[in-house]
């Protein structure tokens, strides 16, 4: 079943997303929260952090295990998904950085890498809550439109869509990375809940298609319209072509 809730701008979609973040934090403190990078989650994060100041929020018994990284960046890389993560949350709260994981983008061989990370997820006993962004060619993590939807860990080559929406954090062109590590499908699938953030009319076209058009690895968002429970939130301008649909 897929929820909507319509946000009024970026901060009440961050700040709904939070709400909801923490909820399952308080139902379950040792609970495992799948993350997510990119612009859209960074208010989410902001949220989050302002209510560990206040006292809402305790992260001690936290494990967290993020979606994707870099090939060929390592952790302390200021452009890698970790440092992401370390600057907008992970330094943020009191989460046990030995419990948050995030794909090793310096291991070489992809096998190795991608055997690890599984093992991590396996360890965990499995993600309780994963937020998402989405890309605008509908991928989630880092799972490209293709011919089929990767069940697990796997080396994927970046779309020139995406290498290009990415370099805007990069200085020169060169230097941004064209594969990455990411969960597959299937991880994000077995996942008990999911929490998608969309904002901006330039997710318009590709919310619609993620979640009124084919269920079709070339969107591979749309496989989330047979999960069974999916909130997505997003602020009107998002929204704005589903309006009548929801
Ligand atoms: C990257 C990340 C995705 C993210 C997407 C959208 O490609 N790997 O996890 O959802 O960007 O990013 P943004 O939120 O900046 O639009």
């Amino acid at each position: 079943m897929i929820e909507f809730v319509i946000a009024d701008d970026y901060d009440d979609m961050s700040r709904k997303a939070a709400d909801i973040i923490s909820a399952q934090i308080a139902s379950k403190p040792d609970c495992v929260l799948g993350l997510a990078t990119g612009s859209t989650p960074v208010g989410i994060y902001a949220c989050l952090a302002e209510k560990y100041n206040n006292g809402e929020l305790d992260f001690t018994h936290i494990t967290s295990l993020n979606l994707d990284e870099f090939k060929g960046l390592s952790h302390d890389d200021k452009n890698s998904y970790y440092h992401y993560m370390y600057r907008n949350l992970f330094s943020k709260v009191n989460i046990d950085l030995n419990r948050a994981f995030v794909p090793d983008g310096s291991i070489e061989n992809a096998d190795e890498a991608c055997r690890r990370y599984e093992k991590n997820i396996a360890d965990t006993g499995g993600i309780d809550l994963q937020l998402l962004g989405l890309g605008h060619n509908g991928h989630i993590g880092f799972n490209e439109p293709s011919d089929v939807f990767p069940k697990r860990t796997h080396l994927v080559n970046l779309a020139e869509s995406t290498i290009s929406a990415n370099s805007r954090f990069f200085t020169y062109k060169k230097d941004v990375p064209k594969q990455a590590y990411t969960m597959g499908i299937g991880n994000i699938m077995e996942s008990k809940k999911i929490l998608m953030a969309v904002s901006g009319t330039d997710k318009a076209d590709i919310v619609r298609k993620a979640f009124f058009g084919d269920i079709t690895p070339n969107v591979p968002a749309s496989v989330l319209q047979l999960h069974p429970n999916v909130t997505v939130i997003g602020d009107k301008a998002a929204f704005s072509e589903i309006t009548d649909y929801i």
